[in-house]
């Protein structure tokens, strides 16, 4: 038996995907199997694949993985054959303050993804996933949904009624949506699409703002809160929101330093930072356990990803391209 696996070669390039195979493993003590049945698209993911920040060596992409354990090494007493589970971020970040810089031992990056049937690795790269989620559903939660739970939930201890704001239609912000609601926050949301901002009103948000229409959408936000500011923004953007970001702000608010969608580099409006003793936390996803408790919270509510649209694993360059279109409205998935 061989598995169906996707590899790129060191520099990446969507014209240098190519589908081939390797061969199943079976697991040593403290290793599991599994049999993978979905993963989901960040742009993490399409800088690595199309090279921007591309691999050194050749790599099986994808940092999102879901599946059925199909196999227990010894010693592993969390999860049993059928288990349904996710991968992590940080197959090495259980639980505690941040212990990792940059990508180096993230799946699909630094080490080998989940773009394939089948896996074995490390009990502690999954958890379980929530419980009567589907795979694709599953899939969503590594990277997109944990950002968006840590960004609120723990650097953010939001409280009901607090405000957030979101920025933009992909998975993080959606996410950021949908757990802002679930905790009892007012969301303002912003998009460059009407049609988008329909689909925003429908999932709960407040109020919606066009930042293609509106370049000054920091403050019209903070008009929307009656001048007193948000508590929380999370930022996607990077150089080109971050001002405004801060500007929505209220004094002592939080702004989540997440995206880099226009660039990596850019001038800090300091004076402002200063004056609203601003809280700028920058964060890269999040631990195993802030992921067990975000699958224990999913579970005890009813909230599920939106999912834009489902690809083959084979059809991976095409799910990038649609994703580069910026077309999509939230997760895009990929059957394995
Ligand atoms: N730090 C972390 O842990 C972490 C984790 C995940 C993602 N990220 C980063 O967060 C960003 C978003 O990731 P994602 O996976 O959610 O991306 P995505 O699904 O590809 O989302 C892209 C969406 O962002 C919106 N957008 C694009 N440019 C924008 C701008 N200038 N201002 C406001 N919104 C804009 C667009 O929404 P509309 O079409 O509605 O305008 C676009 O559809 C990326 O930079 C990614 O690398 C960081």
């Amino acid at each position: 038996m061989t598995i169906r696996t996707l590899h790129i070669p060191a520099g990446g390039g969507f014209e240098h995907v190519t589908v081939g195979s390797t061969q199943p493993v079976e697991p040593r003590p403290g290793e599991i199997s599994v049999r993978l049945r979905a993963s989901s698209l960040n742009f993490h993911d399409y800088m690595v694949v199309k090279g921007v920040t591309g691999p050194t060596e050749q790599r099986i992409p994808m940092s999102d993985g879901a599946g059925e354990v199909i196999a227990v090494g010894d010693g592993v007493s969390e999860f049993a054959i059928g288990d349904h589970v996710v991968s992590t971020f940080f197959p090495d970040w259980l639980d505690g303050e941040p212990q990792v810089e940059g990508f180096a031992r993230t799946p699909g990056d630094g080490i080998d993804g989940y773009a394939r049937e089948q896996v074995t690795a490390p009990a502690t790269s999954f958890t379980r996933a929530p419980r009567g989620w589907s795979h694709a559903e599953a899939a969503t939660l590594t990277t997109a949904g944990l950002t968006a739970w840590r960004a609120l939930m723990d650097d953010g201890a939001l409280k009901p009624g607090e405000v957030v704001l979101v920025q933009g239609t992909g998975g993080v912000s959606i996410f950021a949506l949908q757990f802002a609601k679930l905790a009892g926050a007012r969301v303002i949301a912003t998009s460059s699409s009407e049609a988008k901002l329909e689909r925003l009103r429908e999932l709960g948000a407040d109020e919606v703002i066009n930042y293609r229409e509106d370049p000054d959408w920091g403050l019209t936000a903070r008009r929307m809160t009656g001048g007193h500011g948000v508590d929380h923004v999370l930022d996607v953007g990077g150089p080109a929101t971050l001002a405004q970001s801060m500007l929505a702000s209220r004094v002592g608010g939080h702004v989540a330093l997440i995206g880099v969608l226009t660039g990596v580099d850019g001038q800090l409006p300091l004076g402002l930072a200063l004056g609203r003793q601003l809280r700028l936390q920058a964060l890269v996803v999040g631990s195993r356990r802030q992921q067990q408790d975000m699958v224990r919270a999913l579970e005890a509510g009813t909230l599920r990803p939106v999912i834009d649209r489902h690809f083959a694993l084979d059809d991976l360059v095409a799910a990038f391209r649609h994703q580069e279109s910026g077309s999509h409205f939230g997760k895009i998935v990929l059957d394995i």
